[in-house]
């Protein structure tokens, strides 16, 4: 398998998608370094993957902190001497009307979705560059394609991550790949991050009917990392088939 020893750094793999990637990744041979806030769920992570023969470490990251990301990247370096993926995945989603004016959870939403991936972007850059090989893969969401009400910042957020990824592919060269995941609804705490009753009821009650497991996109992820150097998986979208 292409992804046997491979250094995948994940951020947001305390729970949901990143969580189901790293515990993929790792059954299929790669070495995991697991970056997210919640550190008690990202050890007691390490130690499933570890007892299930694999190999991982974790370190607290807040995407918010640029030094955050150097630190993550750093301890690829340190620790299995190079990175070979990073997985930038971390988002939160605290959805509501405009009218609202929940103007913190919009900043929350443009800090942790756009900045957090950027400060990724930067923090990876320069080592694959100097490695002269490297992946980025970016979790986006079905909302850069299709706005609903009550999506209209998250949707911008996640169209803002398509522009950047796609942009830094056309940068990238030949030596460094590019893949953004495009997932539909998934089942995972995702649905109750919002802090107005009506949609999260709403979207509680859709993430019942149709969403689909977080393994879909785990799958989608160890796809493209595992696809030979000379082949950059570009775009995947995953959705319910339910899903309009
Ligand atoms: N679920 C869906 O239907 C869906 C659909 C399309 C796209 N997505 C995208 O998928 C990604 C993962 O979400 P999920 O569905 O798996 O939800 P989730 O279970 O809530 O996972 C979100 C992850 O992001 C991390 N995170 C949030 N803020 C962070 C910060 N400031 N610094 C570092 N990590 C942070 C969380 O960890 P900590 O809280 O421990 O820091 C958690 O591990 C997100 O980018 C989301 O936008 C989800």
């Amino acid at each position: 398998m292409s992804g046997e020893g491979k250094v995948v750094a994940i951020t947001g793999a305390s729970s949901g998608i990143g969580e189901a990637t790293a515990l993929l990744l790792a059954e299929r041979g790669a070495r995991l370094v697991l970056g997210a806030r919640r550190t008690d769920r990202l050890e007691d992570l390490v130690d499933r993957i570890e007892r299930a023969g694999g190999t991982a470490v974790s370190a607290r990251v807040d995407v918010t902190r640029r030094e955050d990301l150097h630190a993550l990247v750093a301890l690829a370096r340190e620790r299995f001497g190079r990175l070979d993926v990073l997985v930038g995945n971390a988002g939160v989603g605290p959805i509501s009307p405009l009218d609202d004016l929940r103007v913190d959870e919009w900043d929350e939403m443009v800090d942790v979705n756009i900045k957090g991936v950027l400060h990724g972007i930067a923090a990876a850059l320069p080592v694959f560059r100097e490695q002269r090989a490297g992946h980025f893969v970016t979790t986006s969401s079905t909302a850069a394609f299709t706005v609903a009400p009550a999506m209209a910042v998250y949707a911008g957020t996640k169209v803002a991550v398509r522009a950047i990824c796609e942009g830094l592919r056309q940068e990238a060269g030949p030596t460094v790949r590019v893949t953004t995941v495009f997932p539909g609804f998934v089942h995972t705490g995702f649905a109750e991050a919002s802090s107005n009753p009506v949609v999260r009821e709403r979207i509680a009650g859709m993430r019942d009917e149709i969403a689909i497991s977080p393994d879909s996109i785990a799958r989608a992820i160890a796809f493209a990392i595992e696809e030979p150097a000379e082949v950059d998986v570009n775009e995947v979208v995953v959705r319910p088939a339910a899903q309009s």
